[in-house]
């Protein structure tokens, strides 16, 4: 069966949850797509959906400018639930009354369920915690609502029209905090909507599959490897549907970690029996990044250098047709300008992106999902998990950790302290965790002793972040055991370093990489 035949759409407001409320409904085993509020009825009437989602958003419904819909969209007798900002629209499109509460509500409060004959069917009384997040409250039910539960500072928290399958939470039912809201948003699309829970990553691989084979026919492709999750996983599920029409091609630039070339080649190559074509050219790299010291001079260099060889080696790959793009969900995701901050925010740079490449079309076979399905689908396709779990690495390598001049000697020390911090963060338990943790070599030098020996050498700084996206992030309260460690081994094992710090600042204001 087709798992995109029902589909739930889910209306953007700006809420910075949004992409969360369409994870959980994926995680519901249903497919969704965010649209923007203002997303015109006859495509909505197109996508034929199973059900709507309206968010939240920071706004009141009485602001000026404040994102509306027409009623009309209530009319359709499609199930809607609309969450915080989405119920109180819906009280103000059947006029109820919204106002300003005194006190903005942010955080836990206690939901005490009025009517658990509906949405909160088999609703345990105990485990009643729900996140708030608002600064508008219903006073007086809309015409013909009901209520459905209430808080000891709301009336009204859920609501639910008496004939038309609408209803209305005040709280966040996809933030985790929210004890039973998993249960409820999927009461909402399997028992309301009528979602079957269909839309699993077997099911996606399997479709993909068909899709694939019927787009490329017996033409070939050409897929660039960076070692990353989603050029991986799009390799080989691509891999899966046309077989050797497809080769990969790697670009070692050089500027990798220790090991992670050789790796590539055995799991591509051995492993998955993939066609690879290996581009060994760090040389090159590193010849033209000499004495170069500005960051955006050496991401240029590297960008550039980087789509030349890339084009070089694929036009030697005949009839090729196809070139295959990682893109994921998020990149795609339709956002309008409400001031939200879910509208997306674009990233400066995107090195490994290969616009217009020797005319070739763009394959994106990850296009549909978030990055949690596409670990999801390489471990279905039976890929390592030291690749699906890999923690982001920019395109410009290690370049950028190497501040200042990049020299094989600094990448050297660099790269053996990477390998400490990376052993010691998996040996604490934390990789999965963290975002991204990772040294970087300092172009400063600062006295020290060793033995009865003065030293003069590097330093090396630590980096541990945690984000959602690599948009905003923070710095990881690694236990002090786990920075001994690092910083012990780093200064005992890695000749030229004799000092270690740890880098305790957030994006913003700093960033994530340091250059
Ligand atoms: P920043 O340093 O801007 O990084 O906070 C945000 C995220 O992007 C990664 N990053 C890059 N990725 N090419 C990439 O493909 C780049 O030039 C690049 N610069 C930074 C960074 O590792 C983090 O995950």
């Amino acid at each position: 069966m087709d798992i995109h035949h029902q589909k739930i759409l889910i209306y953007d407001f700006g809420s910075q949850y949004t992409q969360l409320i369409a994870r959980c409904v994926r995680e519901s085993k249903v497919y969704c797509e965010i649209v923007p509020y203002n997303f015109p009825m006859e495509k909505l009437m197109q996508a034929n959906p199973q059900g709507i989602i309206f968010s939240g958003g920071p706004f009141s419904v009485y602001d000026p400018n404040a994102p509306r819909l027409s009623k009309e969209i209530t009319a359709l007798g499609i199930p809607i639930l609309g969450i915080c900002y989405g119920m109180q629209l819906i009280a103000h499109l059947f006029e109820g009354e919204v106002v300003r509460t005194p006190k903005r509500e942010y955080g836990k409060a206690e939901l005490l369920v009025d009517d658990d004959s509906d949405l909160f069917q088999g609703f345990k009384a105990e485990e009643n915690v729900v996140w708030m997040s608002h600064g508008d409250q219903i006073t007086e039910l809309p015409c013909k609502f009901t209520s459905l539960a209430h808080t000891a500072n709301a009336p009204y928290v859920a609501i639910k029209h008496q004939q038309m399958p609408i209803y209305g939470v005040q709280f966040h039912p996809e933030v985790v905090h929210t004890v039973q809201g998993r249960k409820i948003l999927q009461d909402f699309l399997h028992r309301i909507c009528g979602c079957s829970p269909n839309w699993t990553m077997a099911s996606f691989i399997t479709e993909s599959i068909r899709a694939i084979k019927k787009k490329v026919g017996d033409k070939r492709v050409i897929c660039g490897l960076s070692g990353g999750v989603d050029s991986s996983v799009a390799a080989v599920l691509t891999h899966e549907a046309i077989g050797d029409q497809l080769t990969c091609i790697f670009v070692d630039n050089g500027l990798l970690r220790e090991g992670e070339a050789d790796k590539i080649g055995e799991t591509f190559e051995k492993y998955f029996n993939i066609k690879l074509v290996k581009s060994c050219t760090g040389s090159r790299f590193l010849q033209k990044l000499a004495k170069v010291t500005d960051p955006e001079k050496k991401r240029k260099i590297i960008g550039n250098e980087f789509i030349y060889i890339f084009e070089e080696e694929a036009k030697k790959i005949q009839d090729a047709e196809f070139l295959i793009q990682g893109t994921l969900y998020p990149d795609v995701i339709e956002s309008v300008s409400v001031k939200g901050p879910s509208a997306t925010i674009k990233s400066h740079h995107n090195v490994g992106g290969l616009p217009d490449i020797v005319n070739l079309q763009i394959l994106e076979p990850l296009r549909e999902l978030f990055k949690d399905e596409v670990r999801l689908v390489g471990k279905e396709l039976g890929m390592p998990e030291e690749i699906i779990w890999r923690q982001p690495f920019p395109g410009p390598g290690l370049a950028i950790r190497v501040i200042g001049e990049v020299t094989e000697e600094r990448l050297q020390i660099l790269r053996k302290s990477d390998v400490i911090v990376l052993e010691e963060i998996k040996r604490a338990g934390l990789y999965r965790q963290i975002w991204q943790s990772f040294a970087v070599l300092l172009p400063v030098k600062t006295v020290g002793v060793m033995g009865d020996e003065r030293t003069y050498d590097n330093v090396v700084a630590l980096r541990a972040v945690n984000s959602m996206d690599g948009m905003t992030a923070d710095w990881v309260r690694l236990p002090y055991k786990v920075l001994e460690i690092i910083s012990n081994r780093i200064i005992n094992e890695v000749e030229g370093v004799n000092r270690v710090v740890y880098d305790i600042s957030s994006k913003p204001p700093s960033t994530i990489e340091w250059e």
